[in-house]
């Protein structure tokens, strides 16, 4: 269906490499959509580290450039394409995925990969929903198959798929432990349905978890940090014990025989393999969903920010100012209405913090917000 619009603002990346490729772009064809596609107004757009390990070049998914990034988006549908009936000019929305990317006025995306956007959810916290919660339900009912009455470590609860872990674990009746870098983050961790939390920067928090949990051990962990974590996560572990791998960033050794004693494994975790059957998990329809939606999202909208290189608290400040440096300078102008945007929950005022920048070179995580 032709849509009459012929122009749009759009983040563009041209080559691979670090934030300062993305570019502002004010002449960018908007996409029609066609047979099953939908075109979506974009008012808010989520960033996952996935964006910035593909902008990188470093992810086996290498887009053809020039390419938009960007695929959790919220907003209203605009046009739809002849055979995509579910949804209807004017509906709001969000997705999991984009044709065209989302950092952009408008997104193209596939009518399967929309969903219905709750009354109750806003636009930004609708951005935070795709990966984060996609991915935290397909760890915890896809790759762990968890049950109720088991108990869950989410060993780094505090960011965007931690936080949709505790949830939707607590939801189905877990138990629940989790762990932060900040006292901040250990609050944030129990407003958002854990039962105890653990400070992962203590050098003795392993064996606080141990006392808590007893001889048993932890039937399931969902590790964010792999790399770092793996063994203490086997020595962690009960017997017939599952560790969902959701993030790593590079080797470590480990003792297979931590595996053999416990009979325990050791399960990795790709959204992007996730059919589109596994994907309907039927978020709108009130047969899942966090205990309250409204405010737990809220938390995932107040957009964390990390490194590129490291995670973790220590650089979340200084990547705030890179984001403001790298991405917000093209992002702000999408805006229609303020020169601000929104970071851990907070208005940025771009102008502001002008001057806090240039040798911060990592970021990524934080809402776009276009309205
Ligand atoms: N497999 C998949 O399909 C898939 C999908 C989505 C995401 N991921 C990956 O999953 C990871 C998390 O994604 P996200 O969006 O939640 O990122 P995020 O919002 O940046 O959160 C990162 C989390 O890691 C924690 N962390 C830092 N140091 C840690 C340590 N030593 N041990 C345990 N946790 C530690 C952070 O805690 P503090 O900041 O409080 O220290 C924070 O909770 C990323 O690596 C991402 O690429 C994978």
């Amino acid at each position: 269906m032709a849509t009459g619009l012929k122009l749009m603002r759009a983040i563009r990346v041209f080559e691979f490499g670090g934030p300062e490729v993305l570019k502002l772009q004010s002449d960018v064809a908007v996409p029609t959509p066609k047979d099953h596609q939908v075109l979506i107004k974009v008012h808010a757009c989520g960033v996952n580290p996935v964006e910035t390990y593909i902008r990188s070049g470093t992810h086996k998914i290498k887009p053809l450039l020039p390419y938009t990034p960007g695929s959790d988006v919220a907003g209203v549908i605009e046009a739809v394409g002849d055979n995509a009936s579910t949804f209807k000019k004017g509906d709001r929305v969000f997705t999991t995925s984009t044709i065209s990317g989302g950092y952009a006025e408008y997104a193209l995306a596939a009518d399967h990969t929309v969903y219905p956007l709750p009354e109750k959810l806003d636009f930004k916290q609708g951005a935070a929903i795709g990966i984060p919660y996609f991915t935290a339900y397909r760890a915890l009912l896809h790759s762990a198959r968890v049950k109720a009455g088991e108990s869950v470590l989410v060993h780094g609860a505090s960011g965007g798929v931690g936080l949709a872990v505790c949830q939707i674990a607590r939801a189905y009746g877990l138990k629940v432990l989790g762990t932060a870098g900040t006292g901040e983050g250990q609050n944030i961790v129990l407003q958002n349905g854990a039962h105890e939390v653990f400070n992962h920067r203590e050098h003795n928090y392993i064996d606080k978890i141990k006392k808590s949990v007893g001889e048993k051990g932890i039937d399931v962990i969902i590790e964010m940090l792999a790399n770092v974590n793996l063994n203490n996560d086997l020595n962690l572990l009960s017997r017939g014990g599952r560790v969902i791998v959701v993030g790593s960033r590079g080797p470590i050794e480990i003792n297979p025989r931590d595996t053999m004693t416990k009979e325990s494994s050791i399960i990795g975790v790709a959204l992007y393999s996730s059919t589109k059957v596994q994907r309907r998990f039927k978020w709108t329809d009130g047969s899942f969903a966090p205990s309250n939606p409204g405010q737990c999202l809220s938390k995932l909208s107040e957009a964390y920010e990390a490194s590129d290189l490291t995670l973790g608290s220590s650089m979340k400040n200084l990547a705030l100012y890179t984001v403001k440096a790298q991405l917000w300078v093209p992002a702000i102008l999408l805006q229609r209405k303020s020169h601000s945007g929104w970071l851990r929950g907070k208005k940025w005022n771009f102008e502001e913090n002008k001057s806090k920048t240039d040798e911060l070179k990592h970021s990524f995580s934080f809402i776009i917000l276009l309205e």
